[in-house]
């Protein structure tokens, strides 16, 4: 078995892959270059990408036509062409699950940091500029309460709203298919039509997959239907939110504050967005967690392992 592994991945996953067989590694932490990336999996029975790695009919064809898997190491697969690696019979997989916990503990990471201005507190507070203690100096906004509405009920959408109901929120949410009924009992969550989740959400969080029919999904006239007190956050992709518009309602305090993770031409980020106070910015953290990122590459080794040894794929992606 040949494995092509196209970034520094922990050194578990690469160990499990030598246990199976041939492994052929590029050692960067940062993304491979196209040309390095198409001579990278030349050849390879599997092929364990990342999220910035471009796989589609090029790249498929680069590998070659004994290549039998694509292991993704992220639970978004918007970088795989699934249809192009169907055609040709490449498994795609990707790692759902492993990394549920870290993504919803980043995302109230940001909804704090966003409600309570912590980033901007820290500015302040290291620009040496004089504050003081007062009773309206730097107020936020409480959570107990509130609504906290999610868009994407899956394995991270339901720990963000876990987490919600322990902040003694209200939870709402939109998704194509409703949760099952004793997942909506357990978090308290009804499921509402997104035009409605915008009207009445004081926190919009979403964890929705990168889809044709989720790019823009929050664009100007969404960020219009919602409460000017409202906090948007994203830690799914960057493209689900037009981000010079999100930019626009923040400056025109159309809605109250966001948190990003994500961003929509990654790693740049909307210019102007750098210069509001009432914007978190994390660089893409979700899953960055010793222990998580373990577990991700390990499930994508083994991933690869399983469909070459034609015991079939884990965690194949959804749409396979
Ligand atoms: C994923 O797995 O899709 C995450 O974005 C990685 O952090």
């Amino acid at each position: 078995m040949k494995f092509a592994v196209t970034n520094r991945v922990p050194q578990s996953a690469v160990e499990l892959l030598r246990e199976a067989g041939e492994v052929r590694l590029d050692e960067r932490e940062t993304a491979i270059p196209r040309a390095d990336l198409l001579e990278l999996v030349t050849g390879a029975d599997a092929v364990l990408t990342l999220l910035h790695d471009r796989v589609d009919a090029e790249l498929l064809e680069a590998a070659g036509p004994q290549l039998r898997c694509v292991a993704n190491v992220a639970v978004g697969y918007d970088n795989v062409d699934v249809a192009a690696a169907a055609e040709r019979g490449v498994v795609v997989t990707n790692t759902p699950g492993v990394l549920d916990d870290a993504t919803a503990d980043l995302t109230w990471g940001l909804i704090l940091a966003a409600t309570r201005r912590l980033a901007e507190g820290d500015r302040l507070v290291r620009s040496g500029r004089e504050w003081s203690w007062g009773m309206h100096f730097m107020l936020g906004s409480s959570l107990r309460g509130k609504l906290l509405g999610i868009v994407g009920l899956g394995g991270i959408g339901r720990r963000v709203a876990e987490r919600g109901r322990a902040f003694g929120m209200e939870i709402a949410y939109h998704s194509r298919h409703p949760a099952p009924a004793e997942v909506e009992a357990a978090l308290g969550a009804e499921r509402m039509p997104l035009q409605r989740l915008l009207e009445e959400a004081d926190v919009l969080s979403l964890h929705c997959p990168l889809t044709p029919e989720t790019h823009h999904l929050i664009g100007a006239p969404e960020l219009e239907s919602m409460k000017g007190s409202a906090v948007l956050v994203n830690a799914a992709r960057g493209p689900i939110v037009d981000e010079r518009a999100l930019a626009e309602a923040l400056a025109s305090g159309q809605i109250a504050a966001a948190g990003l993770d994500v961003y929509e031409h990654e790693p740049r980020v909307e210019p102007r967005l750098l210069e509001l106070d009432n914007v978190v910015l994390a660089p893409h953290l979700g899953s960055a967690t010793v222990e998580t990122r373990t577990a991700m590459a390990e499930l994508a080794a083994r991933n690869a392992i399983s469909v070459l040894r034609g015991q079939g794929p884990l965690t194949p992606v959804a749409s396979q």
